[in-house]
């Protein structure tokens, strides 16, 4: 028996084709807008192929413990709501999701809110949350006997991609751009064996490369405009929920760089509020860096207004990213929810992002946006101090080790961006000291670390 419930569905005009039609850049032949997976049998209120809330909350719990290995991802756990393949045997799985959700104390009580938690999802297999979406897709390309993969990447998909790729025994392609990468993530692209090249070009120049290849050779893309990654994106939404008795908390905080994440965050929400799982969805805010906002100056334009391609700058490489191919999606995650979308300064994203190192949890750079937009959020009333708020932090912290080094040297920001926030930046700087190698020399760098 087949196990694939799902068609695609245009997101402009609303064309609906079968998985097998789509075109290779999973752009609409009609339109040229992106496609979502939708599940025709859910909408039948008593169809055979409509989910049941309280049987699948059941059945999710006891696979906690199950010694299945489909069963121990945090992804194909939840899998009767992603049932986009026609063998589930077909999955090619690192043990991905399950992510730890954090209480953060430290910045709850700097805010004045009591419920502030951190879903990890750095804690992935490869680092970040490319993980949970990578699962999906690649399952999808494996079960349609495709031998090559490629991504265009700011770092952490091609790690992902790579990883996934070597696992099931394909061949994988990375595009990034030159010099605008972590190591970290580079490192990993080549030690999971992708071909990877560095183009002199952005990452908005590096997918609009590959869309030409792909329409060229028989290779499968694996960025966010392939909708199979949203499916596989959409659990850590159903993990939340789960971690909270099926009651949503009321804010979710998210990155934006191609925005795939917050749309596919959006989508996991909807559908279990649709589907009875759940009586709400949580406000959905995205968090740019000022330097890479393109969602913010739509946004700031008005409810129709298009969105206009920039020229990106930040430090935060993940999200350097100027013409984000979610947006629409995005943007409809946000409205819908009654969320937010707002920009954060360099300076703002290193002091968040060194919070929530002294927190003991650590993050990328991009993930710190989270922190520093709910501080703008709280100060602007936004967010209650009763209210249950969850930051999403996107990847590891090691996958960019020189910018923390930078920031605790304090050679990362220029003397005008740091403007104003010298105390704030000061306060959290922890660099390395040079200590004579005797116990007095130790003991006295101890005893002047104190506050
Ligand atoms: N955080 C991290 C750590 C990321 O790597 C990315 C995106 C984002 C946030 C933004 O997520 O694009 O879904 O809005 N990284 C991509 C990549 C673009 O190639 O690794 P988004």
């Amino acid at each position: 028996m087949s196990e694939n419930l799902h068609q695609l569905r245009c997101i402009g005009c609303g064309a609906q084709i079968s998985g097998a039609e789509a075109r290779p850049d999973f752009r609409c032949a009609v339109c040229g807008e992106l496609f979502e997976v939708e599940f025709p049998g859910w909408t039948e209120r008593k169809g055979p192929d409509r989910p049941n809330p309280g049987a699948l909350k059941w059945l999710w719990r006891e696979r906690r413990c199950s010694a299945e290995w489909l069963d121990q991802s945090g992804v194909w756990r939840y899998r009767e709501l992603l049932p986009i393949l026609d063998n589930f045997g077909n999955t090619v799985s690192l043990r991905e999701g399950n992510t730890p959700l954090y209480r953060l104390t430290r910045a709850a009580k700097a805010l004045g809110i009591d419920q502030l938690y951190a879903k990890h999802q750095g804690m992935n297999p490869t680092g970040s949350f490319k993980d949970t979406g990578m699962t999906a897709a690649l399952s999808v390309a494996r079960e349609r006997g495709f031998e090559w993969v490629a991504c265009a990447s700011t770092g952490n998909t091609s790690a992902s991609m790579a990883a996934y790729a070597a696992r099931a025994g394909m061949r994988s392609l990375v595009l990034i751009p030159d010099g605008k990468i972590a190591w970290g993530k580079l490192s990993q692209a080549m030690d999971y064996g992708a071909v990877t090249c560095q183009l002199k070009t952005d990452f908005d120049g590096c997918l609009r490369l590959l869309t030409k290849i792909v329409n060229e050779a028989p290779i499968y893309l694996l960025n966010s405009v392939n909708p199979y990654r949203l499916e596989g994106q959409k659990t850590p939404a159903f993990e939340i929920a789960e971690a909270f008795e099926w009651n949503v908390p009321d804010h979710l905080i998210v990155p934006g760089g191609n925005l795939g994440n917050s749309s596919a965050l959006g989508k996991g929400f909807r559908e279990l509020r649709e589907l009875g799982l759940t009586a709400r969805m949580p406000r959905i805010s995205v968090i740019q860096a000022e330097g890479a906002n393109p969602l913010v100056r739509s946004f700031a334009d008005g409810d129709n207004a298009e969105l206009l391609p920039m020229e990106a700058q930040t430090r935060a490489t993940a999200i350097r990213i100027g013409n984000p191919a979610s947006w629409r999606k995005a943007a409809r995650a946000i409205r819908e929810t009654g969320g937010w979308c707002l920009d954060v300064t360099e300076a703002e994203i290193a002091i968040a992002k060194a919070e929530i190192g002294a927190e003991g949890l650590g993050c990328e750079p991009a993930s710190a946006v989270t922190l520093a937009g709910l501080k703008k959020l709280r100060a602007k009333g936004a967010i209650a101090s009763g209210d249950t708020v969850v930051l999403v932090l996107t990847g590891h912290t090691l996958k960019d080790a020189d910018y923390t080094i930078d920031f605790h040297r304090g050679t990362l920001l220029s003397a005008e961006e740091k403007a104003g926030l010298e105390p704030q930046i000061e306060a959290q700087r922890r660099n390395a000291l040079q200590v004579e190698a005797s116990a007095e020399a130790v003991l006295a760098a101890m005893k002047e670390s104190l506050p």
